[in-house]
């Protein structure tokens, strides 16, 4: 994260409208690296689900991606989770928000996979705080669908079609906008990612891992 351009017009953004995209935020060389960590981590990709702990189901008519969290271990993601750690502490300085922690996952969409209009801030959890959203494809064109949809707080017109291409970050508030990932016609890679508060007194981690 360039520390002077990216950090501020992301925090900008946030406070002023919620919600950034920024094309090829993420350097293509990482790009590549993490594109080729998720081609290996492939075979061993596990059905996403919805819900935590208890309530944690899988739902085909929900989502049917596939995803692997984030670690430190191979040197691609940690690249990633520090590209990130600069964003956390860049947005703390400039909104105080108090982000305390960061988790991300891969996730791949079959040709044909989607995932429903949802929130990611569970109900009656204020957890998680800021959503990330990057795309790791090479060249991706309008015919290759798989678009992020994103709507206001209510009302179904959309605010923003996102196409996933090489390198996006998307960056909103994670209980405000209900959003949406339309089928592709192609596999389709991105690191999901949330910026979460401490949790208080409850040791909750969503979704369970
Ligand atoms: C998610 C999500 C969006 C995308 O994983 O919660 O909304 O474009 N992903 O991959
Ligand atoms: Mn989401």
């Amino acid at each position: 994260m360039d520390p002077l351009t990216d950090c501020d017009r992301i925090a900008d953004a946030l406070a002023a409208d919620g919600l950034i995209i920024l094309e090829a935020a993420l350097p293509e060389g990482l790009r590549i690296r993490l594109a080729s960590r998720i081609e290996t981590l492939e075979p061993d990709l596990k059905r996403a689900g919805i819900g935590r702990n208890q309530d944690h189901h899988l739902s085909d008519a929900v989502r049917t991606d596939r995803t692997a969290w984030l670690g430190p271990d191979d040197p691609a993601e940690a690249a990633y989770l520090h590209w990130m750690e600069e964003l956390r502490l860049g947005l703390n300085q400039r909104l105080f928000l108090g982000l305390f922690d960061y988790e991300a996952h891969f996730a791949v969409y079959q040709p044909g996979a989607f995932y429903r209009r949802h929130l990611d801030a569970f109900q009656g959890s204020r957890n998680r705080v800021v959503t990330t959203v990057c795309y790791l494809n090479g060249h991706w064109g309008p015919e290759d669908g798989g678009e992020l949809m994103i709507y206001p707080p209510r009302g179904d017109r959309p605010l923003e079609s996102v196409l996933p291409t090489p390198g996006t970050l998307v960056v909103f508030l994670s209980d405000r906008f209900p959003h949406e990932v339309l089928p592709a016609r192609r596999q389709r890679h991105s690191i999901a990612g949330w910026f979460r508060l401490k949790s208080g007194g409850d040791r909750r981690i969503d979704p369970p891992r």
